[in-house]
């Protein structure tokens, strides 16, 4: 489906759940979330109706984010329904991840039917990991990354959030981990909102950073690239190194995307508070919800003005 300003929205972002086994300080409040009602989350059926309704009318690629995803009940039972949609013009099922489960469930996820996963990963540090998580261990996240790897839900991309003061001396280990694996290391520009939104301007990196401390890096040819990042390599690595700027170099014009949240909101842009209630709604229109939200989506983000508001609901919620 085309909008309003010429873009081709071909992809869906689902957040299956606000609820996470991690609290990532960017993301999460320290005292976590309070649990939603049940009816507040959207049921697995109504999910598989919106995905159902999204390839109706054109939507090529499923992301399922949270929270963390993998902590939804009936996840890879919903993964396998969607999966079924590749028959009828789904092309990408893809899952964003902190990959603590993953050693349990990465198996069953390639068999239901996902085809790749984005694990977030911050630091290779497993006290700064403790730290930045409020609590997780970096070995089962890197547990994950290896069960991911022999399921063959790849490619694996890691989104690792750069964040000054905190793991701008990692880049170097993170962009090491391309040479003999064929991982896309990402480094994402910490975007202000939620938790971030206050945080000081230290902390706020651009992507060139990377490329002044690896210039090492060849840019590779961005000609047909799918997503976000800009792409490099090391001479002679097997993966890839990314760079996703949404503030020093934002991709609003190219944007395929618009997202739902748990609880049943679409959302035309990560960065605006418009959003439609699928509620508003009865279930034989949600053709018509997703295209009400890609009619309504604006033209670009403007985080960088001085009038800026940071959007109300935190990370979590929305899924990134
Ligand atoms: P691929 O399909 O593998 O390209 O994944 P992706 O980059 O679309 O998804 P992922 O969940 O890995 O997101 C990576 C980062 O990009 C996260 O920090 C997201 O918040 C950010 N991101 C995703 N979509 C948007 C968007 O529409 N606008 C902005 N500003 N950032 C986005
Ligand atoms: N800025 C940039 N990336 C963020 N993510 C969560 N919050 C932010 C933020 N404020 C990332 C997560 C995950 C992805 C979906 O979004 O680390 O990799
Ligand atoms: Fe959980 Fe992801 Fe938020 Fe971290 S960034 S608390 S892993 S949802």
């Amino acid at each position: 489906m085309i909008d309003n300003y010429g873009r081709e929205i071909n992809y869906l972002r689902i957040s299956v759940t606000d609820l996470c086994n991690l609290k990532c300080q960017y993301c999460m409040p320290a005292q976590g979330v309070k649990k939603k009602r049940h009816d507040e989350i959207m049921r697995i059926e109504t999910i598989e109706k919106i995905a159902q309704a999204a390839v109706n009318i054109g939507i090529k690629k499923i992301r399922l984010t949270g929270g963390e995803p993998l902590v939804r009940r009936g996840i890879i039972d919903l993964v396998s329904r969607i999966s079924k949609l590749k028959f009828k013009g789904l092309e990408d099922l893809a899952m964003t991840t902190n990959g603590l489960l993953l050693e349990q469930y990465a198996a069953d996820l390639k068999k239901a039917g996902l085809n790749r996963v984005n694990i977030s990963l911050d630091t290779l540090d497993p006290v700064k990991y403790h730290k930045i998580t409020r609590g997780g261990d970096l070995t089962q996240a890197l547990k994950g990354i290896e069960a991911a790897q022999k399921a063959g839900l790849s490619p694996i991309k890691i989104n690792v959030v750069l964040i000054g003061g905190f793991n701008d001396e990692e880049i170097v280990d993170f962009v090491n981990l391309t040479k003999d694996e064929n991982f896309e290391v990402r480094f994402i520009e910490l975007m202000p909102l939620g938790e971030a939104s206050d945080w000081d301007k230290s902390h706020f990196l651009t992507g060139e950073e990377i490329l002044h401390r690896v210039p090492q890096l060849i840019p590779l040819p961005t000609k047909g690239k799918i997503g976000v990042a800009r792409l490099f390599k090391l001479p002679d690595s097997k993966g890839k190194v990314g760079l996703i700027s949404p503030l020093s170099n934002h991709f609003c014009h190219d944007c395929n995307r618009v997202r739902i949240t748990a609880d049943g909101k679409l959302k035309p842009c990560l960065h605006d508070d418009v959003e439609l209630d699928i509620r508003d709604y009865d279930e034989d229109h949600l053709e018509q919800f997703l295209m009400d939200g890609i009619y309504g989506k604006p033209v670009q983000h403007h985080i960088l003005k001085h009038d800026y508001i940071p959007v109300a609901r935190n990370m979590n919620e929305i899924g990134g």
